[in-house]
This record gives structure tokens, sequence and C-alpha cells, in this order.
């Protein structure tokens, strides 16, 4: 989950990789550092500090002449947050400075060999032994694309590396399994990074680097090697600067404003898949997914929450489907009916659990579709099918603008399969029900989150469709503001859970699905009579006085596009309220490229 870049040529080096780390420290902030060759004494100058991007800034804040350097915000893996573990980290002998991005799980064992050579370690990375092993093997004047390739045979794991050879001022190599890596190219320049967002303010022409592969990046050449230094094809595509945006266009957070982009994400799936009253989806996925007797949704956290969402979509039209989360099916796979199908939901397409589940679908020779954010992805590239988003860049650690999206896709979708209802129709009122809460609900959300912000649990309750958005919304109340929160079926609440409820808990119940609208209102009854704090969000057909927050009537299967923005205003206005980094919550980030 840390971020790399790197570059080489007619570029400032260190403008760059500042810029880039802070473009990408969403993907890991606990300590950050540069290497860069200084132009003027032809030495490697590294610089490191804990904490954020921001530090590092801070720090060199002096002008440097440098045209070849390599950058990395870090999330944690192995070794506590720390200069020594911070990257770059260099080799023993310092011949070798690189920044790594992912796990190596046999490095224990490696490390191991190396102490035995007589090897000593700075830090506990995993990252450092790679440093060492390159070095060990160079020790032979041994090529070192060879020497890579070698090094690559040895790696048991993920790794994105950028590396610098002490001595050699006219390359970066490059080695990469797994974990993102992208190469942009410009005039007289190349540059890294671990995905295209730092890339697109300096050069638009982009390459995803594929899995098992060497790069030798110099200022004007770029060259491509599998494994066995077999020379490979490289194809340098446009990228629509619109779609990977880092600006905040005025809000105070990436998350508030990607709350209020809802609405056009969903009218922008709607005339990409559904344009000029016709579907708009691969006939051949149609077919699979129609000849499939068993569709297996596999996804985590956020996209998990869709995933449940998409199921029951799949099962409405009558296929058996079901859904689990990608780090326990990895283990345990569960492969049912005689033509299975895997449909994987993933924001950023690079998530490791759903690599992890991949490489097993791929044993069993199951065929699969991914709903992905980042067209270009590891998964993306792996996948049969896939079905792009185009929500724009999600910035924001917690997932809101891709978790509609995925909704809607689903829904678009499965009604490609089976036109049961007037999904435009439907769609156009969710986007009305968006835009209403967008510009009239807000303040009654926010008087809730004042309300509530010291609580130490909070409570969110549904059935069906409102259970699946419980689910979701109690997620993002508790990444971003740290409050204990579960979601409970409305019909469990006797069977366990309600002996939690006192007097003043807090609970918000969700009250929009017709079908099972009065039986939520009997649970209502139920913890008031409790003591709880009761804080109701329903329909207008569906709502009584004294309900908290009312939205115009809309289809109950679309309940988590069209009221989905209440509850991440409310995660968000309580965040923000306790003073808290909104958009980068503690221990998380945003693409989770480790298991
Ligand atoms: C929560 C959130 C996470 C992700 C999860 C999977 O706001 O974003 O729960 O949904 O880490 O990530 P993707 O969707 O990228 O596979």
């Amino acid at each position: 989950m840390c971020g790399i870049v790197g570059c080489i040529g007619k570029v400032n080096a260190k403008d760059y990789l500042l810029y880039g780390l802070e473009t990408l420290d969403y993907r890991g902030y606990d300590s950050a550092g540069i290497a860069y060759l200084d132009s003027s004494k032809l030495e490697l100058e590294i610089v490191k500090t804990i904490g954020p991007v921001k530090a590092l800034i801070e720090k060199l804040n002096k002008p440097v002449e440098s045209h070849l350097g390599i950058g990395h915000t870090r999330w944690a893996t192995h070794g506590v947050p720390s200069i020594p573990n911070a990257h770059p980290v260099q080799s023993m002998n310092k011949k070798v400075t690189l920044v790594h991005n992912g796990v190596i799980e046999n490095f224990q064992e490696l490390k191991d060999s190396l102490i035995a050579k007589g090897y000593s370690f700075n830090g506990q990375t995993d990252s450092e032994v790679i440093a060492s092993l390159i070095e060990d093997k160079l020790k032979a004047n041994l090529d070192v694309l060879y020497v890579l390739s070698e090094i690559m045979k040895m790696l048991h794991g993920s790794f994105a590396c950028s590396i610098i050879i002490n001595g050699d001022n006219d390359h970066i190599y490059v080695i990469k399994r797994s974990s993102p890596l992208l190469v942009a190219k410009g005039k007289g320049f190349h540059l890294l990074a671990s995905d295209a967002l730092p890339l697109i303010k300096y050069a638009n022409e982009v390459f995803d680097l594929p899995d098992d592969t060497i790069s030798l990046v110099e200022k004007d050449s770029f060259r491509l090697f599998d494994v066995n230094l077999q020379p490979l094809q490289i194809k340098f595509t446009q990228r629509d600067p619109s779609l990977i945006s880092r600006d905040l266009n005025g809000y105070p957070h990436y998350m508030i404003k990607e709350i209020e982009e809802i609405e056009s994400v969903v009218r922008r799936l709607m005339v990409s898949y559904h344009p000029e009253d016709k579907f708009l989806f691969d006939e051949k996925l149609l077919k699979t997914i129609n000849d499939s007797d068993n569709i297996i949704f596999i996804a985590c956290g956020t996209s998990y929450h869709a995933s449940l969402i998409g199921a029951r979509y799949f099962r409405h039209i009558g296929k058996n489907a079901s859904v689990f989360i990608a780090s326990e099916w990895a283990f345990y796979p569960q492969i049912m009916g005689k033509k299975p199908f895997v449909i994987m939901l993933s924001q950023s397409g690079e998530t490791a659990d759903l690599i992890h589940c991949l490489k097993v679908a791929r044993e069993h020779d199951l065929r699969m579709l991914l709903v992905t954010n980042v067209q270009g992805s590891s998964l993306e590239r792996a996948a049969d099918f896939s079905i792009i988003l185009n929500a724009g860049s999600e910035i924001s650690v917690a997932s809101t603008k891709a978790y509609a999206a995925q909704v809607t896709a689903l829904a678009l979708l499965t009604n490609a399969l089976d036109n049961r209802h007037n999904i435009i129709r439907d769609l156009n009122e969710c986007c009305a029900v968006i835009s209403e809460v967008r510009t009239s609900s807000k303040p009654k959300i926010e008087a809730m989150a004042e309300k509530l912000k010291n609580s130490r649990d909070i409570y969110f309750l549904g059935r069906g469709y409102d259970y699946d958005l419980s689910l979701e919304a109690s997620l993002k109340l508790k990444e971003i503001s740290y409050i204990h929160s579960e979601a409970i079926p409305g019909g469990e609440l006797k069977h366990g859970p309600i002996a939690l409820i006192d007097t003043g808990t807090p609970v918000i119940v969700f009250v929009t699905d017709d079908v099972t609208a009065s039986s939520m209102r009997n649970n209502i009854q139920e913890i008031k009579a409790r003591g709880a704090e009761v804080f109701v969000v329903s329909t207008e057909k569906l709502s009584l006085p004294g309900d908290t927050i009312v939205v115009r009537d809309y289809r109950r299967y679309l309940s988590s596009v069209a009221i989905s923005s209440i509850a991440f205003y409310f995660a968000y206005y309580v965040s923000l309220k306790k003073g808290l980094n909104v958009d980068k919550p503690r221990n998380l980030a945003k693409a989770v490229t480790v298991e």
C-alpha cells in the first residue's frame, strides 16, 4: 500500500518526487523519503522523515539540482514507522538504493542467508533484504539486468521496486510482480509512479508495467524484459486527464467533493452503459453470465457491501448468487454449480486479497468479471471481462462515489440480462433524491452529527436493502470517526443485540424498503421502549411524523444509490466535528496491496 515515484532526465527530480509523493500519500502516510543524485556533487542524497509527506516537503525546503531520483511514502508492514525502516533503503555497503512496494514472503529466509555471509541491516524491512541481495550478486561483476533476473527468481511475494545502482547515473532499474507501477514518457525524461495521478501533470502517455518484468529506464529510452531477459513490447497509451484529477474544486476535503460527485457519476454510468435506449455491455460477457449457473461475488470492505446488493439483483433474475469476503475465499474457496462465474468488485483493482483469489480462481479454471474504477489496474488486466466505473479519481481513503457507482453498474448489468425494471427511469429518480439530499438535507445530517459526535457506540438498523446500506453506513462511520459501530438486521435484534440498547443508545434506522418497513417500525418501538435515541431516515410514502430525514420516493432496490450519500455525509460531519483527518484516517490506506 506504499506509493512509489521515480524520474530520470529533463525534469527537476526534487519537484517531481515531492509532488508525486504528496499525490500518492493516500496510499500510505507513516513515513516518506527520497533519494536523488545531486547534479553538482554527483552524489546520491537521501532524505527521510516520519509522518506524512508534508514533513518531508518542509525538510527539503531548499533548491536542488537533480535529474535522477526515487521516492516512497510508506504504510508499514515489516517494522514500525522509523527512519531506518523508511524508504529509500540501501544495501549494507550502499551500492544499491531502492524503494519497494509489496511484501516479500520469504524475506526471513533470505535475510538469514545474508546474515550468514556477514551482512547486517539497519531496519526490519523486507525491502532492505532485496537491496543487499542485489549488492551481494553484483559483487561477482555480473550485469545488473542479469542479477535482477536472478533476484526475481529468488523472491516470493509481491514487489514493485525502483532501483538505483551507485555509480550508474544513467539508469533506474525496475522489477515488478503483483504490485502496481506505471511509467510515463515525456520529452527527454521518464517518470515512474504507483498510479497515474502524479504522472498526468507531467506527461499523459502512460504504460502499466506488466507482472514479472524488469525495466531499464533511461532519460530517452525505456526497455522492458521478462524474467529471462527476453525483450517485451511496450505500448504507451493516452490517459484522460479529466478522470485523473486531484483538484479539490474549492471543497475542503476530497471526501465531501467525492460524495457530491455521486449524481454525476451515476449519470455518466447511465450514458456509458445505456446510451440511446439500449444496453451497451460486452455481448460475450452477457452470454457467459447467461450460461453460468452460479455467480460467485468476491470482494472486501465497501466493495463487499456493494456485492451483497449485486447478489440480490442476480437472485432476483433467477440466478444462484453468493458473496464472499476475499480474504476468506482465498483460503477456503467455495465453488458451486457446474458453470460458476466469478464477479470481483474492487474500486482500486489492486487489492492483494483479490489478487490471491484471482490466482485461486485460475487454478480452478474459473472465468471472471472485474468491476473497477481503475482501467489498467492489476486485476483489470488479469480478468476475462471488466466493467469500468469511470467515477473519476477517488482520493479520500473512505470510498463513497465508487460504492454508489458499483451498485449502479450492477443494477444496469442485471437489467441488461433481464429487462425487468425501467432502470433509466429508476436511476433518474435516484438522481433526483441525491440532488435533494445535497441541496436540502445536509443541515439536518450535520445537526445529527453534532448531537452524536461524542457517542461511544452508534448502531445502524435496517432490513433488506436497508440492511445492506446499514452495513456500509456503519463501516464508513467507524473508519473515519473511530466510533464503535455495528449494523444490525432489524429482525436479529431480539436474538441478541437488543441487550446492547440502553437509555440514550444512538440508533440510526433506515426505513426505505417497502417490503420490510412495517417490521422496521415494530423494531423502532422495541428499541425506543428500552431507551434508545432513534433517528429515522425514511422515504415520503413510508415516513411518520418525527422522522429525522425524509426523502422523496424511489424504487427500493436502488437504496444504496439514492441515499448512501446520507450515510456518507453523516460519517464525514462526525469526523470533521471531532477534528480528525477525514481523508486519511489512521492505520488505513486507499489501495490495500498487502494481504
Ligand atoms: C472503505 C474502503 C475499503 C475498500 C476495501 C476494498 O471505505 O474503501 O473497505 O472497499 O479495502 O478495496 P477495493 O474496492 O479497492 O478492492
